[in-house]
């Protein structure tokens, strides 16, 4: 087991690169397999362990997976011969459900086992399975842990998503980009990731049109074939760090992004009193006061990403003021709130709703990553606390942030991973 030990209350200065987009970078591994061909994926964050375990899942249905280098891999989809993919395999991400739309689209065929993932309340695959159908599969799912979905042949159609749903989008953009004839979805997710996907697919010789709308029209075609391809930078990377260096007053170039993408972070930062410097790609975050409050409401893009609500919350923690956050995705992100309630933050979280009452100072203490994203509010907030926190469970926070302890100490962080031994480990060490 390992742990962060943070040693807070260092402004972080100076210029950090953020990596490819994990959030685009996962379809398209999946996506890698509707060409039975080369593709070579360049600014993939290959060390954090969702893309290792996508290109585990790639290598065990039969793709050939080679690291070219840190970032780039090559992926030879000649080989695949399997549509079955089981629960020790798609247990450790959501985004393993990415696979489902994938083979649907090479096979006709999908058995695949119910994804993993961030707990953050429900998190229903209704919409994925009715585009699914609405394609003309027949899908099954079998003891609530497996979905089979089979098709004689996939044939367009009109798709209308009751919700904006990001992986919704993604699966019924998979499956019918090699569909016949033509697949209009409506109320379509807009994120940068979709539009990413989107590229990449047309990049291998697929016609899909509208991505970053919310209509995407995908004209099926025969065959597709391998491409280069350079994935986006990551906007929830980016805006973590962006809230890091306001958090700690500090004062820092975040590299490698696209400025667009991080508009409604930027807007809120702005909002708190922290000076927000655009440039072609690059942005500049400083803050040498205590922050403003502000309220928040998590929505689809181009609305704030709940994917930022914990992080934000807590700037919005050591604000002058009450703030309102309000979590319109998931019924359940706040778990986070009593951990910064142990290093000193006043947060009254009740369903998908948080009053946050900012305090002067955080003060470190032991707390864990209940997830992902959560596990990076408690890195920020042992940056900007006085004293020593140790964050456990970070094997959520390495599933992704890339080399995040490297980057964080490039711009002054006091930051260490250590091994500690598991309880039992100890006892029986003796
Ligand atoms: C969502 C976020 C994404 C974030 C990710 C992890 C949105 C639109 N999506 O993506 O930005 O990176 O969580 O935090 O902000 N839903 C259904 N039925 C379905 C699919 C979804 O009811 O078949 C509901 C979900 O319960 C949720 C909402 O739709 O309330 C959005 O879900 P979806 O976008 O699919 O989730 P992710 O793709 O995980």
């Amino acid at each position: 087991m390992e742990k962060f030990i943070i040693n807070g209350g260092a402004p972080l200065h100076g210029e950090v690169e953020i990596s490819g987009a994990k959030n685009a970078a996962l379809p398209i591994l999946a996506a890698s397999i509707l060409s039975q061909d080369v593709c070579v994926i360049e600014n993939l964050p290959c060390s954090i362990s969702d893309v290792n375990y996508m290109m585990k899942i790639l290598a065990h249905i039969g793709a050939k997976v080679k690291l070219i280098n840190k970032n780039t891999v090559e992926i030879d989809s000649r080989f695949v011969n399997s549509y079955v993919i089981s629960h020790d395999m798609t247990k450790h991400l959501r985004a393993s459900y990415y696979f489902i739309g994938a083979l649907l689209g090479r096979y006709g065929r999908a058995k695949v086992a119910m994804p993993g993932g961030c707990y953050l309340g429900a998190r229903p695959i209704d919409q994925h399975i009715k585009g699914f159908e609405l394609l003309g599969a027949s899908v099954s799912v079998e003891d609530n842990a497996t979905v089979d979905a089979k098709a004689s042949k996939l044939i367009g159609s009109p798709i209308y998503l009751d919700m904006v749903s990001v992986g919704a989008t993604v699966n019924i953009l998979l499956a019918a980009v090699k569909a016949e004839g033509l697949t209009v979805i409506e109320n379509a997710a807009k994120e940068p990731h979709i539009v990413d996907l989107a590229n990449f697919l047309n990049s291998m010789g697929a016609d899909v049109r509208g991505a970053g709308t919310d209509v995407i029209k995908v004209r099926g075609v025969e065959q597709l074939h391998g491409c280069n391809y350079s994935i986006i930078p990551d906007q929830i990377e980016a805006g973590t760090y962006m809230v890091a260096a306001a958090a700690t007053h500090g004062n820092v170039i975040i590299k490698n992004v696209i400025p667009k993408h991080l508009e409604s972070i930027s807007k809120k930062l702005i909002e708190c009193g922290a000076e927000v410097e655009e440039f072609d790609d690059a942005v500049r975050v400083s803050l040498d006061r205590r922050p403003g409050k502000c309220n928040i409401k998590t929505m689809p893009h181009p609305g704030f990403p709940t994917d930022m609500q914990p992080q934000m919350a807590v700037l919005l923690a050591l604000a002058d003021g009450t703030s309102i956050v309000s979590e319109s995705i998931w019924s359940n992100r706040f778990r986070y709130a009593d951990q910064l309630n142990r290093m000193g933050a006043d947060i009254k979280a009740d369903g998908q709703l948080a009053v946050v009452q900012g305090v002067e100072q955080l003060k470190g203490a032991p707390v864990k990553a209940d997830d992902l994203r959560a596990g990076a509010a408690m890195i920020i907030a042992g940056l900007a606390a006085s004293g020593t926190t140790e964050i456990e469970d970070i094997l959520h926070i390495d599933r992704g942030y890339e080399d995040v302890v490297e980057k964080l100490k490039g711009i002054g962080a006091d930051i260490k991973r250590v091994f500690c031994p598991e309880p039992n480990s100890l006892t029986n060490a003796g």
